[in-house]
């Protein structure tokens, strides 16, 4: 590009800027200690992660509820307020244009990103097809496979190698795998024995990284002025957005040249009913980014707790050798890893203390006061956050900061918890679809690493510091060693 160009390009981006900070701060100026403390990131200065900071306020607040002026962000850690902006009131905060429109490039109409009839009707096909016997005997098998096949050889030959491990990138490449497969019945292989890089991954991270960090810009001008000049963070996204589509859109032409009928994966279920090849390109992006990076982090969280506590781990092996057999790694079915319930309980409660998610946002549509007595003033960002409702008092007593899977056991038996206290897979309308596929992964993957391995932690921190982006990820990895047992 000639040099004038793009220095009238760059005085352009500068002077837009410029008016769009002087916007913001006469709009959502406010001087009370909290803004201030997040404008400067004073709070930097006592809290690792902004999640850590957020809960020390919500902890402190009677209501569990505060506003943060400057962002007019109102995030609330009470359960009756969960309850009533994901079901009461679920039509008055739905994602918003402001959210859908960072992600659209992305995720276009797909389930995560939309409100409304395109919601609606994905929501209700995806739930038919959930829950068909067939397609939950196909992720099994997905996921059985991607651990004997795949996750073992790494892990024996890291083993015999004593070499250190990064476990959060194995269970993200793991978790890629299976969703992909599931998906798409397409198989990136990223978790080759190589640990090879893989461009629809790299692109997938590229965009998804981006697209959150939209939501970071001074104000939407910003990222608006870059994505129509074609420049930095926004082309590289308009980049990556295009090498998905392009395989999304080649899977989805061989699919329909081949046939689909006789196959097991969602997108072919969903070609029975959808001919529009971008909106089933959207369908099947959405369902990766909703299946990759939370396993992954689930995963990688378990682990670090486990090493932390090798109680747990003993507790779990014993209860499998009890209910399974003893060295039985196969996973037989749902109804068998329902019967592991120690097992169920120390993976809830390590998503209690790391979810995934770890704060989720809606925007209020009209004027409205959440059943604490805040008021939310339309177009307000409602945030409700896990990580903090993890470590309320007043929800999980006053042992909340230990890891005990016993708080979810009665007479040894797994009791579930009110979505509402335990929003880690949201609640109400909206819950999670893949639910049971998660608890599928993640328990299977515990199980055998467990039965087979010792993982050491490198890396004694004490507690981990996260990246900013949609998911929990820990920002060094997780660094191990692993032991053949
Ligand atoms: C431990 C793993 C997982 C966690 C913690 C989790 C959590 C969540 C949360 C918090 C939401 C709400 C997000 C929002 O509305 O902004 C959600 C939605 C969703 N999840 Fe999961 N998820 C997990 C795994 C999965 C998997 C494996 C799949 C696919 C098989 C999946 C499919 C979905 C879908 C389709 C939605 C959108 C539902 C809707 O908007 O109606 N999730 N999940």
């Amino acid at each position: 590009m000639d040099s004038s160009i793009i220095l009238f390009f760059s005085l352009a981006l500068v002077i837009i800027l410029y008016i769009s900070i002087i916007t913001r701060l006469s709009r959502g100026w406010c001087s009370c200690t909290i803004c201030q403390s997040y404008v400067d990131s004073r709070w930097r200065s006592r809290f690792t992660n902004l999640c850590d900071w957020y809960t020390h306020l919500l902890q402190s607040s009677p209501s569990q509820t505060v506003h943060i002026h400057v962002i007019n962000n109102v995030i609330t850690a009470n359960p009756v307020n969960v309850e009533y902006i994901l079901q009461t009131r679920f039509h008055n905060f739905p994602k918003g244009k402001p959210f859908s429109s960072l992600l659209a490039d992305f995720l276009g109409r797909g389930i995560f990103n939309a409100d409304g009839d395109t919601w609606r009707f994905q929501r209700k096909m995806a739930g038919l097809e959930l829950a068909r016997a067939s397609l939950r005997a196909y992720a099994l098998e997905v996921v059985d496979r991607e651990i004997h096949r795949r996750l073992i050889p790494v892990m024996d030959s890291v083993s015999r190698e004593r070499g250190v491990l990064d476990l959060q990138d194995v269970f993200r490449r793991f978790s890629f795998d299976c969703i992909c497969r599931f998906s798409f019945g397409v198989d990136p292989a990223c978790l080759e024995l190589s640990l090879p890089l893989s461009d629809f991954a790299a692109s997938f991270d590229v965009a998804s990284r981006l697209s959150a960090e939209r939501a970071m810009a001074v104000s939407p001008l910003v990222w608006r002025a870059k994505r129509w000049l074609d420049v930095g963070s926004e082309r590289q996204l308009r980049r990556a957005v295009a090498d998905i589509d392009a395989l999304a859109k080649e899977v989805i032409r061989q699919r329909r040249r081949f046939g689909f009928s006789g196959r097991r994966d969602l997108l072919s279920r969903f070609m029975e009913s959808v001919s529009d090849e971008t909106y089933l390109r959207d369908i099947i992006v959405n369902f990766l980014l909703a299946g990759r990076d939370t396993v992954g982090s689930a995963l990688t969280s378990f682990f670090w707790l486990a090493a932390r506590h090798p109680e747990v781990g003993a507790a779990i092996l014993e209860e499998a050798d009890r209910v399974i057999g003893v060295g039985n790694t196969k996973i037989t079915g749902y109804e068998e890893m329902r019967g592991l319930h120690y097992l169920r309980a120390a993976v809830h409660e390590s998503m209690r203390m790391y979810p995934p998610v770890q704060f989720d946002s809606k925007f209020c549509l009209e004027d409205d006061v959440l059943p604490n007595g805040s008021p939310v003033k339309k177009g307000t960002r409602v945030t409700y956050h896990p990580y903090a409702m993890g470590r309320i008092e007043e929800i999980w007593g006053p042992d909340w900061a230990d890891f005990k899977p016993e708080r979810w056991l009665r007479d040894k038996l797994f009791c579930q918890e009110n979505p509402y206290k335990y929003p880690v897979f949201q609640g109400g309308v909206r819950v999670c679809l893949g639910k049971e596929m998660a608890l599928l992964e993640v328990e299977s993957v515990a199980l055998t690493l467990l039965r087979e391995y010792r993982v050491e932690l490198i890396d004694y921190c004490p507690v981990p510091v996260f990246s900013p982006g949609l998911t929990a990820t820990y920002r060094d990895g997780l660094p191990v060693l692993v032991h053949r047992r």
